[in-house]
């Protein structure tokens, strides 16, 4: 047997990060899918800030059945760690949504449809019929565009809809701008009679709570919120009737100078605590320990980018099956390790905010 010598094993999410940065040799390309705003402060702090927590385990406990199972937006999944919507996937591997939809299918987990797919919403569906899907959704002005992506959504079985609320205009993403990217179409939200270069077609400026109302009025589909960061708006999401709230800062890639997405979340869960809604979190999870960490603070599950765009790089979509096997192993081995059986028994007695950040 031949082995490949220039593939190397991969063992965690940082190895697959190096790896994909050797695979996709199209810098603008790179620099879209790691790169954030401006001075890059918030992306560099959704990964500093989880050294700032620290873990608090408990052991001599029985952890000889450890479950991950969780229920999150209506949807059983195995473990909590699901994928968060990205745009393009087709640059990172030709297979695209594809690949990604049937890893998440194959580990039992969400998968979420960004409105910026590369491949169709139809074709996604029929190369991955079966795993939980979710649509990401930028409510664009024309609603009868919204009225016909969502339709779709019901007929394939999507079975929630994340409206993304921060990116109400294009952030300022100075790599991309050296490097000349320029995002493509979004075939999804193609307007009958404007195409989506009309900025008043597309632009978000006027969009308020109420259309969250309106989207909710609309579907029986759940509705969740991608982009809360205070409590002030989660407070009106849950007025205006969500199901759910993800604590995000877009990756770091929408306003910087925010504050990490995992020291908001503690604000968001306390505000919302009695409404019964579900709240995930986003942005720097690159570790079993970072999902603890969050669970811990109060999100049902997480979600993550990045690491999934460098596992479809890497390999399509064993690769990004591999990516959520790594995180899943972790998540078992610091629950383990913490004397937790089951995603119950993690809670903020598991952790404590440290004063110091040192590694
Ligand atoms: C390349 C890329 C494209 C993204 N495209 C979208 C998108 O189309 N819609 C959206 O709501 N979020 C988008 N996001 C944000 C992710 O959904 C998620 O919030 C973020 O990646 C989480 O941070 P992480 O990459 O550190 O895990 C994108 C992120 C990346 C990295």
């Amino acid at each position: 047997m031949t082995m490949d010598k220039t593939r190397v094993k991969c063992y965690s999410v940082a190895d697959y990060e190096k790896q994909a940065e050797l695979k996709i040799t199209d810098t603008a390309a790179l620099g879209y899918f790691n790169g954030g705003t401006e001075g890059t402060e918030t992306l560099r702090d959704n990964l500093a800030a989880f050294s700032r927590y620290k873990l608090r385990p408990r052991h001599m406990r029985d952890i000889s059945t450890i479950n991950t199972k969780q229920r999150v937006l209506g949807c059983d999944i195995d473990f909590p760690v699901v994928v968060a919507p990205f745009a393009f996937a087709k640059m990172a591997h030709p297979d695209g949504e594809y690949a990604v939809a049937r890893a998440c299918a194959g580990m039992d987990t969400a998968f979420t449809l960004s409105s910026w797919t590369s491949k169709s919403i139809d074709d996604v569906t029929k190369e991955s019929s079966t795993g939980v899907k979710w649509l990401q959704l930028y409510l664009v002005k024309d609603r009868r565009v919204i009225v016909n992506v969502v339709r779709k959504a019901e007929r394939h079985g999507f079975k929630a809809i994340l409206v993304t609320i921060d990116l109400k205009i294009p952030s300022n993403r100075l790599t991309d701008k050296r490097n000349q990217f320029t995002m493509g179409n979004s075939e999804l939200l193609r307007s009958p009679n404007a195409s989506i270069d009309d900025t008043d077609q597309f632009h978000l400026l006027s969009l308020s709570w109420d259309d969250i109302s309106w989207l909710k009025s609309i579907t029986k589909l759940q509705v969740a919120v991608k982009g809360v960061m205070t409590r002030e708006d989660a407070i009106e999401a849950v007025q205006h009737g969500v199901d759910g709230i993800v604590v995000s800062n877009h990756g770091g890639r929408a306003l910087d100078c925010v504050e990490a997405s995992i020291d908001a979340l503690s604000e968001i869960v306390e505000a919302v605590k009695h409404s019964g809604v579900d709240i995930l979190m986003d942005s720097g999870i690159r570790k079993g320990t970072d999902v603890i960490k969050a669970l811990a603070l109060g999100a049902k599950a997480v979600m993550v980018g990045r690491p999934i765009v460098w596992g479809l790089a890497v390999d399509g979509e064993n690769g990004v099956k591999s990516v959520l096997e790594i995180l899943k192993n972790e998540l078992r081995i610091s629950m383990g390790l913490c004397g937790c059986q089951s995603l119950s028994d993690i809670n903020q007695t598991v952790i404590k905010k440290s004063t110091s950040s040192r590694l």
